[in-house]
């Protein structure tokens, strides 16, 4: 067994940690390069809000808008999001292909944004306009055939009411909706806008898939990217990976004109368009058919706030999926999208149907119940910011085959799962963002990252986590992580090479890692016994280096008269090497996976035994709570630290665990005048010896811990 120097590692730690709190503070006072520039005045939108959304159909045109302002100002939101034109104009358009929303003649103006707006201001909330361009009425279709999606075959894509799906390639995207912004922007001087559906059409809204599409804009703008290779029908032909980047690429541009066309017409309005927008954009909801991952919410506004200081508005739908537009979503489940969000530091939204109080949906009374604390306790949320010294990487769908991708995605849930159950404080990285993380300087905050069976990775991937290593970093590797076939991506991991990868069934199974045995020849084992399940890689380890648990080999598993034989040989449960001032540490199988899908807690037990001996990050708050809580770090000041608490009790993967005792827990901290105020109770907690005891938690709590050593 592998014996750990402690007093090396806490040396070390306390060194990057100082290390690490100078440069976390100065990159959120702007000393870094990450956007923030203090001498410029605030914009709205980078102050906590909160946003309602009323999602139109045209015969909301009637809407009583000094009612909704109302309604929306003591739901607790500051920001309406309301539909504007696009599709369908809310206000009198005089553009040829913009159609007018018939119903607006039953408003004595005949506008409804001019309307909304006014009400908006007098309440002092921020307007926000939604626009779509995704499609266009039959008869400027009929007009305008090149503008149309065109599948594979030239079909074009039909809709309910006639409308047609358009290509953002085409003239409409790339023209005449820079006209509809020049009507609506010159009349109205909105607070922001959303453009919904952006997309290149392959899908429709009954879920439909209709392939790439082959319009007359795409081919010569394909055959120009890509001279030499065929224009792809879907996800089934080789060249899909590059019309996913050449799709992107289009998109990006598009909206870097519609920014770059906003700062020129309505400076102070908030963009809400892709990921480098002034406002990050997520839509948290249900669909049929998709298995819940209850962390979705946390999980992407984590990737956001890990990945620029840009605010992030999450809009929650109040409805189960689109085809259901007036079946309500759960309570307890829509509360969930706006606890994680404001766990995560984003800005509460909730998005309905039309016009409040037409729809019975369930989930009003604790959505407003959440965005008023939100409101309430603004200071706290100003500024607020991820701390975690722990990172878990987020796979890249972009740049893996759809099964590799699956594979990696449920390595990720179970390193996810295990961590929030142990409340080891994380962040989620993307690892597409990886490369810019590492360039804005934002990777230096932590000191533990993990990377879920990821394969290989792209070389910029590979040096920015290399350097982070070598600078005295701890990067856990699990299952493929770094390895292709035939090349090893990261010089800090503990491996020369690979020799093998074994994912075959018949060989995976009934293969174990245990801890050193000696009797294995006479058939008596010592435990814990960890399957190995997943994929299994075998290293050839560098000089030098060392491991934990053995291989207990592949035996046979049937009949049972035959079951047995397990013979303890020398291969590694997990790898372990020193990097230059930094330690790479492999587990080379999924042990995430085996968590996540069979739910056996020896996985958790083993990944926690690696990673605390280690692998741990040094927090200066530790945690005592039951494991379906979530924790979460942010702070706004040195010395503070804002704890979430969220109560995910009934929600497992496949079934029921034990349910939440009462009280909550405990949490222990260092220092030596430490005050602890919770927000919900409104109730400052003792402080005894260091620990802190929580109040019985309902849905959540939300603790303010000051004068943190
Ligand atoms: C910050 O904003 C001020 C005022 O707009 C500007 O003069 C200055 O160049 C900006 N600084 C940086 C580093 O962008
Ligand atoms: C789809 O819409 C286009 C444009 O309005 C029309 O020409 C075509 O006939 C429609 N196709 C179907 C199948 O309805
Ligand atoms: C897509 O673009 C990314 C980033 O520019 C690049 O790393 C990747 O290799 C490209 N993928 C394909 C299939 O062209
Ligand atoms: C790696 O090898 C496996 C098994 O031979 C093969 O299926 C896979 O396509 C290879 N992957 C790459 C990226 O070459
Ligand atoms: C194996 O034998 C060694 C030496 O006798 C002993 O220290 C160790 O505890 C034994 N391990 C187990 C699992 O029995
Ligand atoms: C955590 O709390 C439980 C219940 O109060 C207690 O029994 C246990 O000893 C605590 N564990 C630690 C490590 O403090
Ligand atoms: C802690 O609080 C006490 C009483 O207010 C004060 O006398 C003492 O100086 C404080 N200690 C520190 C380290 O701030
Ligand atoms: C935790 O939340 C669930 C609803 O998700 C609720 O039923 C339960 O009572 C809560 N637990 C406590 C201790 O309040």
């Amino acid at each position: 067994m592998f014996i750990h120097n402690f007093r090396a590692k806490s040396l070390l730690c306390t060194t990057i940690l100082r290390f690490l709190l100078f440069s976390q503070w100065s990159r959120v006072l702007g000393v870094h390069g990450l956007g923030i520039n203090n001498s410029e005045p605030r914009k709205w939108w980078q102050e906590p809000f909160g946003m309602f959304q009323t999602n139109l159909r045209e015969i909301d045109a009637d809407m009583d808008v000094d009612q909704v302002a109302s309604y929306i100002e003591q739901f607790g939101a500051t920001a309406w999001l309301i539909g504007v034109g696009g599709i369908q104009a809310q206000y009198p358009t005089d553009l040829p292909f913009q159609e007018r929303n018939p119903y607006l003649s039953k408003r004595e103006s005949g506008d409804l944004v001019g309307d909304a707006l006014e009400a908006a201001r007098k309440r002092g909330l921020r307007l926000l306009a939604r626009m779509d361009f995704s499609k266009v009425p039959a008869h400027i279709a009929n007009e305008h055939p090149d503008w149309l999606y065109r599948s594979p075959t030239g079909e074009t894509q039909n809709h309910t009411a006639g409308l047609v799906s358009v290509c953002p390639s085409g003239p409409y995207y790339q023209e005449r909706m820079f006209d509809i912004l020049g009507e609506m922007t010159s009349r109205y001087q909105v607070d922001g806008m959303f453009s919904n559906w952006a997309s290149f059409n392959e899908e429709d809204y009954y879920k439909v898939y209709h392939g790439v599409c082959h319009c007359e804009n795409c081919k010569p703008r394909w055959a120009e990217y890509a001279p030499d290779l065929e224009l792809p029908n879907g996800p089934e032909d080789q060249t899909y990976p590059q019309w996913l980047n050449f799709s992107k690429k289009i998109l990006e541009n598009w909206r870097t004109r519609v920014i770059d066309f906003f700062a020129e017409r309505l400076p102070d309005a908030g963009l809400m368009l892709g990921d480098s927008a002034d406002i990050m954009w997520h839509e948290a909801n249900n669909a049929i058919g998709r298995e819940l991952w209850p962390h979705q919410t946390s999980e992407t506004v984590s990737t956001y706030k890990s990945y620029r200081v840009a605010p992030v508005i999450v809009n929650s739908v109040a409805f189960v999926d689109m085809p259901y537009r007036m079946g309500s979503e759960e309570p307890a489940n829509f509360a969930q999208y706006l606890l994680q969000t404001i766990s995560r530091g984003g800005n509460p939204s909730t998005y309905i149907m039309g016009t409040p109080g037409k729809i019975p949906y369930l989930c009003l009374g604790v959505a407003s119940e959440i965005t008023s604390f939100h409101k309430k306790w603004k200071d706290v949320y100003d500024g607020l910011r991820p701390v975690a010294k722990t990172g878990l990487v987020l796979p890249n769908g972009d740049t893996m085959s759809g099964a590799r991708y699956e594979e990696s995605l449920s390595e990720f849930r179970g390193l996810y799962k295990a961590m929030q159950e142990l409340h080891i404080p994380f962040d989620v990285l993307a690892l597409e963002y990886i490369t810019e993380i590492s360039e804005n300087g934002g990777l230096e905050r932590y000191q533990t990252i993990i990377l879920p069976d990821l394969g290989e990775l792209a070389s910029g991937e590979a040096n920015a986590l290399d350097e982070w290593v070598a600078a005295g970093g701890s990067l856990v590797a699990t299952g493929s992580s770094g390895v292709g076939n035939d090349t090893v991506s990261l010089k800090s991991l503990p491996y020369e090479r690979r020799r093998d990868v074994i994912t075959e069934n018949k060989l995976i199974w009934s293969t174990y890692f245990a801890p050193s045995q000696n009797d294995t020849e006479l058939n008596i084992y010592s435990g814990p016994i960890v399957p190995v399940y997943g994929s299994y890689h075998v290293f050839d380890w560098k000089e030098g280096t060392s491991g934990i648990y053995k291989l207990l080999a592949n035996a046979p598993f049937s009949p049972p008269e035959y079951a047995y034989g397990n013979v303890q040989v020398n291969e590694r449960g997990a790898g372990i090497g020193a990097f230059k001032d930094g330690k790479g540490i492999v587990i080379p199988f999924t042990v995430g996976r085996g968590y996540y899908e069979l739910g056996l807690k020896v996985f958790r037990d083993f990944y926690e035994m690696v990673l605390r001996q280690e692998g741990e990050a040094r927090e200066n708050v530790m945690f005592n709570i039951s494991e379906q809580v979530e924790v979460t770090l942010n702070s706004r000041e040195p010395g503070t630290i804002v704890v979430h608490l969220i109560n995910m009790s009934g929600l497992r993967h496949q079934n029921f665990g034990t349910h939440l005792p009462v009280p909550a827990g405990t949490i222990r901290v260092s220092g030596v005048n430490v005050t602890a105020h919770a927000l919900v109770a409104d109730a400052m907690l003792v402080v005894r010896d260091g620990e802190i005891t929580l109040p019985a938690l309902g849905q959540f709590e939300v603790v303010v811990i000051k004068g943190l050593a």
